[in-house]
Order: structure tokens, then C-alpha cells, then sequence
């Protein structure tokens, strides 16, 4: 049986009961926490930033993955460590000099992953991979919860895995954005092996801890 780990999406939670609904995520077997931060610049949107990553710093034991959706994340690697992330995620398509940004992670003593948007080849990422500790392939256009996932990723998914494998990377390869129980399995299949999810988890009818349960069971795995 496959282990998948899921990062439950704080972008869908109730930010009201932010940490209400974080630790019944983690008692419910969360492996991380996946927070979303958005400029308006990179990405057509803005969210949430430092002080959100404090405060949950606080109230969770879970590792905390930081997804930079920011034009200039470089300059604020610092700020976010320092808030308590544990994973600093940047785009391939906004920082022109990746090994700089990836060395600077590493140097603050966090897991370094880089994220691709759908129209980014993942052979953009050939020469980094070695150093990452995290490959994020975006699963819809970044900018919004509930989108549809977008079917033609997961060739890439697929081509993802063949690198790591070739390589004999342990990076872990994260796919965010539509995963729900009817598209997890073809992730899955296709090699993700930690899923983001927003709207599955914290937009349930049934609550966050069935909602975890039903996206790992679609995928015929359980929480490690
Ligand atoms: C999208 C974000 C995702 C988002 C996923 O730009 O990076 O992490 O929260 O939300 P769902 O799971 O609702 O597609
Ligand atoms: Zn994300």
C-alpha cells in the first residue's frame, strides 16, 4: 500500500477558527500544514503572509510549508524562517536565480522545494534538482482555492517521478490545487506522493477529519 502524506490548505479553512480547525486537522492525521502566501503581483490575488505563520507556529507541532506565491520571494526567505517554516516553497517562473534562492533556504536551515505553474516544463528544473528537498507541481494556474484540476499535468507529474527515480532523489513531489478524491488517485498513480488540498479537507460538509479520510481513501492509502 502506498503512504501518501497530505498538506491540508489553510487558504480554504475558516481563517475564524484557523486554529480550531488546524489542530483537528492534525489530530486527524495531517502530515504538514501548507500555507499559501500571495503578492496580487505573481499571482492575481493576495492572501496571507508572515504574522499567519507566527501565530500557527504556536499552536501546531506540524511542519509548516510556506508556498511563495510572491514576485520577490527572495527577500523575504528571512522573514518567513524566522516566523517558523519549516519548508520554503519559491516559483521557478519569478526567481531568475533559483540556486541563490535555494542555497539561502538551506542556509536558514529549512527544507527547500521549488513549485512549477502547468505551463512550466519540468526540465526547468534539471540542473536544481539535486538540492531540492521538494518539487511542487502546480495542478492549476496558482492564485485560488477551488479550481478544477488540470488533466494535462499529469504527464508531467509522471516525468517528475522518472527524474527522481533515475537520480535516486528522495525529494518529496507535491501536486496542489483541484486534488479531490476523483482526481488524487491519477496523482498518485502518476507518482505525487505528498497531496495539497484545500477545499477537500476544510470545505466539507461532514468536517475536516472525514474529508481527510475520504481524499486517502480514494487513493487506496491511510494516514502514515
Ligand atoms: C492555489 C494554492 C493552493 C490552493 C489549493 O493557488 O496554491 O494551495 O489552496 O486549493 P484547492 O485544493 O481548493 O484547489
Ligand atoms: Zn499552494
Amino acid at each position: 500500500m502506498v503512504t501518501v502524506k497530505l498538506a491540508p490548505s489553510i487558504l480554504a479553512a475558516d481563517f475564524g477558527r484557523l486554529g480550531e480547525q488546524v489542530a483537528e486537522a492534525e489530530a486527524a492525521g495531517a502530515d504538514r500544514i501548507h500555507v499559501d502566501v500571495m503578492d496580487g503581483h505573481f499571482v492575481p490575488n493576495i492572501s496571507i503572509g508572515v504574522p499567519v505563520v507566527r501565530s500557527l507556529r504556536k499552536i501546531t507541532r506540524l511542519p509548516l510549508e510556506t508556498h511563495l506565491m510572491i514576485a520577490d520571494a527572495p527577500r523575504y526567505l528571512t522573514a518567513f524562517a524566522e516566523a517558523g517554516s519549516d519548508t520554503l516553497i519559491v516559483h521557478q517562473e519569478v526567481v531568475p536565480h533559483l540556486h541563490r534562492a535555494v542555497q539561502q533556504i538551506k542556509q536558514l536551515g529549512l527544507r527547500a522545494g521549488v513549485a512549477i505553474n502547468p505551463a512550466t516544463p519540468v526540465g526547468l528544473l534539471e540542473d536544481i534538482l539535486d538540492d531540492l528537498d521538494l518539487v511542487l507541481v502546480m495542478t492549476v494556474n496558482p492564485g485560488f482555492g477551488g479550481q478544477e484540476f488540470i488533466a494535462s499535468t499529469v504527464t508531467k507529474i509522471r516525468r517528475t517521478r522518472q527524474l527522481l527515480e533515475a537520480r535516486r532523489l528522495p525529494a518529496d513531489l507535491e501536486v496542489d490545487g483541484g486534488i479531490e478524491p476523483h482526481t488524487a488517485p491519477e496523482a498518485v498513480v502518476a507518482g505525487a506522493n505528498v497531496l495539497v488540498a484545500g477545499t477537500a479537507i476544510f470545505q466539507q460538509a461532514d468536517g475536516i477529519a472525514a474529508a481527510m479520510q475520504r481524499l486517502l481513501r480514494s487513493c487506496g492509502t491511510r494516514t502514515s
